[in-house]
């Protein structure tokens, strides 16, 4: 075979998608294997999204789309972010937003269309483990602000300030986190935009995906709803993912200022084009859903992250710090660990002994903890616990 490039040497596989694959496996083989690696919600979409779907197809919609989405959906997105941005200068229009496959997919255009070689994107740790693999491919160098568990993993100013530089060119922020749970509050966003205040070329790229899923009273804030006036220099993303559990049908977007919004759809025009007409139309409905619906998820989630933390609390040796939002929690196992082991080994070892599947925090800059998601049921969640905590108990420090 000829040589591959070398572009792609600076990525890492997804760990995540790995274990997915070997659980499956595991699975398919007959084996007891309790998932708690999922990353996507268990239950299906609303049948107002099928409904949809089927009349789209009957309407003939097999055709390309406009590049940037179709002009009905931008404008759905709008509204919806306007919304949750409520005392913005110029409110946004369709012209401020594009349709992409998938969050995922929106985030490493913007990377692509915003960074130069060299160029600093600051994160904070434990952070979701696309941003530094997405932002290499830009070529640009991830710079990690770590959180503590006592902070409830909520970045400091200080903290932040200490890891800007006049080489920054972006910050990102995702609240509610994966795979930490942490939750900023509005206070907690504008302490953050008064550091940021003094570095008026960094961009703010906030990743609210799990914007329906909030457990504290404040509830969900936007970035840009603590600070309207970093509109300017804000990029909102988001998706249909996680909040409507429509993971396969790949629909995200970007929101932000019309000449970002152009460069994203030059990249897009040339790559992917316009997404799935069907998964579109889906979006509208998506999008249309009463308030009360994503409540009621939302519940229903919380329910879940009681009953984890409950079921945890057996073992005294699981650090646990109780997530805020989003559908993981990310505990401490560090007690356990031998001086050579991380929590690779931990899963590993887990997965094998107890055929219980959890995501290592190593990709996510934690290797001392791992991330076990309550997107599963009440059943699952008792005895995965269950089997962990007696894992735990029985570990001989190697
Ligand atoms: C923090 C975060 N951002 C973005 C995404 C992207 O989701 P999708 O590409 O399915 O929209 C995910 C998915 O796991 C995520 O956890």
């Amino acid at each position: 075979m000829p040589k591959l490039g070398n572009r792609l040497d600076v990525i890492s596989e997804s760990v995540t998608l790995k274990l997915n694959s070997l659980v499956k496996k595991m699975k398919a083989s007959g084996e007891d294997v309790i998932n708690l690696t999922a990353g996507e919600p268990d239950f299906l979409v609303h049948p107002s999204l099928n409904e949809k779907i089927k009349e789209a197809l009957s309407a003939g919609k097999s055709k390309y789309t406009p590049v940037p989405g179709e002009t009905e959906v931008r404008e759905a997105i709008a509204l919806k972010t306007n919304q949750q941005q409520l005392d913005l200068k110029k409110p946004w229009k369709a012209e401020n937003v594009i349709v992409s496959n998938g969050g995922k997919h929106s985030l490493y255009q913007v990377f692509q269309a915003i960074l130069n070689p060299g160029d600093e994107v600051v994160m904070m740790s434990p952070y979701w483990l696309s941003y530094p693999e997405m932002v290499k491919l830009g070529e640009g160098t991830p710079v990690i602000v770590e959180t503590k568990p006592s902070d409830q993993f909520v970045a400091t100013p200080e903290a932040l300030e200490a890891a800007l530089s006049p080489r920054t060119k972006a910050v990102i922020l995702n609240s509610p986190s994966n795979p930490s749970g942490a939750v900023y509050t509005k206070s907690q966003f504008k302490q953050l935009a008064a550091v940021l205040e003094r570095f008026p070329d960094v961009w703010v790229i906030s990743d609210e995906i799990y914007d329906q899923i909030v457990f504290n009273d404040e509830g969900f804030c936007s970035f840009l709803s603590a600070v309207p006036e970093f509109q300017e220099r804000t990029i909102t993303v988001n998706g249909m993912s996680k909040s409507c559990a429509m993971t396969g049908w790949r629909v995200g977007w970007t929101v932000g200022p019309v000449e970002l919004i152009g460069a994203l759809t030059r990249l897009q025009g040339q790559s992917t084009s316009g997404i799935n007409a069907l998964a579109q139309a889906a979006t509208l409905a998506g999008l249309a859903l009463p308030q009360e619906y994503f409540s009621q998820l939302k519940n229903t989630y919380q329910k879940r992250r009681d009953l984890m933390l409950e079921c945890l609390e057996k073992s005294g040796k699981i650090e646990r710090v109780v997530p805020q939002g989003a559908f993981y929690a990310f505990v401490g196992i560090q007690s356990v660990l031998g001086s050579q082991e991380t929590a690779v080994d931990f899963a590993e070892n887990l997965l094998k002994e107890q055929k219980v599947a959890v995501v290592p925090g190593d990709p996510f800059g934690a290797p001392h903890f791992v991330r076990l998601s309550f997107a599963t049921d009440e059943g699952s969640i008792q005895e995965g616990c269950r089997r962990i905590v007696s894992y735990m108990e029985n570990k001989k420090n190697s």
